[in-house]
């Protein structure tokens, strides 16, 4: 099979299990992810067809909805070997799917490729600004979490265990995660979106809690 058509079949494939998906993990996350990794990994001088099939992939078999941080690489692997994609592709983007996740604030999460970091890079700008708020309440309230409850304070998990297990508030999610992407980017264009979109989330977390106190 060509490059386009694997592309294409892979493109469909996705598209399908994931249409109408309700925490923000749905098709046009994987969409707004491949344009964006397409974007950066053209800046980067990166394969563009592994960047591609990896942002398609990459959330095929989240461990947060699979309890099983093996599934997404797994489901990766049969999926390119029923297109006979050639073994390096397979292992590369496979590679791609397990490494990519935030796994908590102390347990680092490095890419060993370029187009690894290219598509790592998409993926957390789609958790930043006002698209990344938007999805935050949604995991949020797909999983019966309260907005937010000043009693509980955020924890920085020192292991992706801990991280897994934490039943937090979606605020508290702000600043065990969202807030502390921007100084883990890969790209010099991933660098400065972030910070754009990260300049955004504090403006909006500000006058959240100034609501919240009935000032506003
Ligand atoms: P990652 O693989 O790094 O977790 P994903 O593409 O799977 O990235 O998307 C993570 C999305 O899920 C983010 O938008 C994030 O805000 C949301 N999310 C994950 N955990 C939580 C949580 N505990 N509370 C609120 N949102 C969450
Ligand atoms: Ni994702």
């Amino acid at each position: 099979m060509d490059r386009p058509a694997v592309i294409q079949q892979t493109h469909d494939h996705v598209r399908l299990a994931l249409e109408g998906e309700g925490t923000g993990h749905d098709w046009w996350h994987i969409e707004r992810v491949r344009a964006l990794a397409l974007r950066i990994g053209a800046e980067e001088g990166a394969d563009l067809f592994i960047v591609e099939l990896g942002a398609l992939l990459h959330d095929i078999a989240d461990w947060k909805f699979h309890d099983d941080e093996h599934a997404g690489p797994r489901a990766t692997r049969e999926w390119l070997s029923s297109l006979n994609a050639d073994q390096a592709v397979v292992d590369h983007v496979c590679d791609i799917v397990r490494g990519i996740s935030f796994k908590g604030a102390g347990v680092a999460t490095n890419m060993e490729t370029l187009e690894g970091r290219v598509v790592q890079d998409a993926d957390r700008l789609d958790a930043l600004g006002a698209i990344g708020i938007a999805r935050a309440f949604a995991y949020g309230g797909s999983k019966n979490r309260p907005l937010h409850d000043p009693d509980v304070v955020p924890t920085l998990h020192a292991t992706f265990d801990a991280y897994r297990r934490d039943q937090g508030t979606t605020i508290n999610h702000f600043y065990e995660k969202l807030l502390l992407l921007k100084d883990r980017m890969n790209t010099r264009v991933g660098k400065r979106l972030a910070e754009e979109r990260h300049r955004y989330m504090e403006e909006y977390l500000e006058r959240f809690f100034r609501e919240w106190k009935g000032v506003e």
